[in-house]
């Protein structure tokens, strides 16, 4: 097997420079004559050799598109199809179907065979490569500083060591969540107890992922975090943006959550509120909605201030809270694909931004893009399991991203954002709330009242920005 590193020499000495996706897709396919195929047939004038360059790869998409509603349409989370929390009866379930589906995926790319076949006859495997699928229950640094991970597939678990020697896979090893699927590639140890891991594969986009765009106009405008009721929610910002929207040719308006600033959300809010009533919080907003042109259809789902559960798939907010809400305003669940005009939209609030940001080595708030790519590596919307982000174990995990959507939308750490992943395109609409004394105390800038305009032709935004 070629390392990431000699692949990467033998582009060089072709002067030719080599996109990550491409030496990654090499190594998938471990076959080194495939550098002199791509470099043979690569057009003169070529700076960095990507996965459009290799030869025979066809662009393909994920799942077709048949339209019963041409307009706007809830793939998955439309309200009152998240089942309530009956305990934990559903857990066993809920992982086995995270693993089912995300093994699945990295299956693709990859021959592995059960933990168990390694753990009963160490020695026919000692010494050789070895693949294996695996949920990590555990993860941790040694003293030494390598990273040992315990990896669980349906047959049983085995101990993994990334070495913080190898470069390759250790940067990638650091990044490892609790309950994330991963594939393996390794070296048995005599004793067959540990796995000295040479190669790691998260389930991940494929490379010759390509989006759907809509064949005909239409524009998005994608906002979140909205908070009103709170005594930092930008009014004069909003008003601008509504009088904007008056002679905007856009079609729909997505907002991923934290419509409300809600009630007892965190200790001395009742002091930062200027609506101390729930029902009057979604009654003032329903009657910004109200406001706006009725030909844009809008989408709204809940956050973790919204009058919800907090496990996630989040409900739709009940009807009793959206009784004013106007007639072109969809309710739907945390999260929730859509399709618009073909073009799916995944919609997830982000509780999860808060651990992730916490366990992966240099992540911050200020880059909610660069966490939006790493849901899409692992396609989950969230990883670990009780930590803070609280997850309903139900019998599928509707966390899983599956189908690809042409858009992730997020909201929650109030910061803008954009990514652009493997064809996917990432926003993080940010807030119309300015900062607040808890942001304050954490030194958190948000970049409020903004709003991305995408265009569904073609997939590119513009930021508008009303603060
Ligand atoms: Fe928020």
């Amino acid at each position: 097997m070629l390392a990431n590193a000699e692949i990467v020499r033998r582009f060089l000495e072709l002067k030719h420079q080599v996109h990550p996706d491409v030496v990654s897709y090499i190594r998938e396919q471990d076959d080194p004559s495939l550098i002199d195929r791509i470099a043979a047939a690569v057009p003169d004038g070529t700076l960095v050799i990507s996965a459009e360059h290799i030869p025979g790869l066809k662009k393909v998409r994920d799942g077709t598109r048949f339209l019963t509603n041409p307009e706007l349409e809830i793939i998955v989370g439309s309200a009152g199809t998240t089942g309530s929390v009956t305990g934990h009866e559903d857990a066993v379930h809920y992982f086995r179907d995270r693993y089912n589906q995300l093994a699945s995926m990295v299956r693709g790319r990859m021959t592995a065979m059960p933990i168990e076949a390694l753990a009963k006859s160490p020695h026919r495997y000692r010494d050789e490569e070895c693949s294996i699928i695996g949920m990590v229950a555990e993860t941790r640094t040694t003293a030494k500083g390598h990273r040992l991970v315990e990896l669980e597939d349906p047959t049983g678990s085995i101990r993994v060591l990334f070495n913080k020697g190898r470069d390759e896979s250790f940067s990638e090893a650091e990044k490892i969540l609790p309950d994330e699927v991963l594939g393996v590639r390794g070296k048995l140890s005599n004793d067959g107890g540990l796995l000295f891991a040479d190669q790691l594969t998260r389930p991940d986009i494929p490379i010759n992922h390509a989006p759907f765009r809509s064949d005909r106009p239409g524009k998005a405008i994608m906002i979140s975090d909205v908070h009103v009721g709170s005594d930092t929610f930008l009014n004069e910002a909003w008003n601008r943006f509504a009088d904007w929207l008056q002679d905007s040719d856009a079609a729909y308006l997505l907002i991923a959550g934290d419509l409300v600033d809600g009630i007892g959300i965190y200790p001395g809010q009742e002091n930062e509120l200027t609506i101390k009533n729930i029902y009057e919080q979604y009654d003032v907003f329903a009657e910004m909605l109200r406001d706006l042109p009725s030909r844009i259809q809008i989408v709204v789902i809940p956050g973790n201030h919204d009058v919800v559960r907090m496990a996630e798939p989040q409900p739709a907010i009940p009807a009793e809270f959206t009784e004013k809400f106007p007639a072109n305003c969809t309710v739907a669940e945390n999260p929730c694909l859509l399709n618009l005009q073909g073009v799916r939209v995944l919609m997830y609030h982000g509780r999860s931004y808060d651990d992730m940001i916490g366990l992966i080595p240099g992540a911050s708030y200020e880059r909610p893009g660069e966490i939006m790519d790493e849901m899409l590596k692992r396609r989950l919307l969230a990883s670990p399991y009780g930590m803070r982000t609280p997850i309903a174990a139900m019998k599928t995990d509707r966390l899983v991203i599956d189908p690809l959507p042409e858009i992730l939308l997020t909201g929650h750490v109030h910061i803008c954002g954009i990514t652009r992943y493997r064809g996917v395109l990432g926003v993080n609409a940010g807030t119309w709330q300015s900062q607040t004394s808890f942001q304050k105390q954490m030194n958190i800038h948000p970049t409020p009242a903004r709003a991305f305009v995408v265009d569904l032709q073609t997939l590119q935004t513009e930021v508008m920005d009303f603060s």
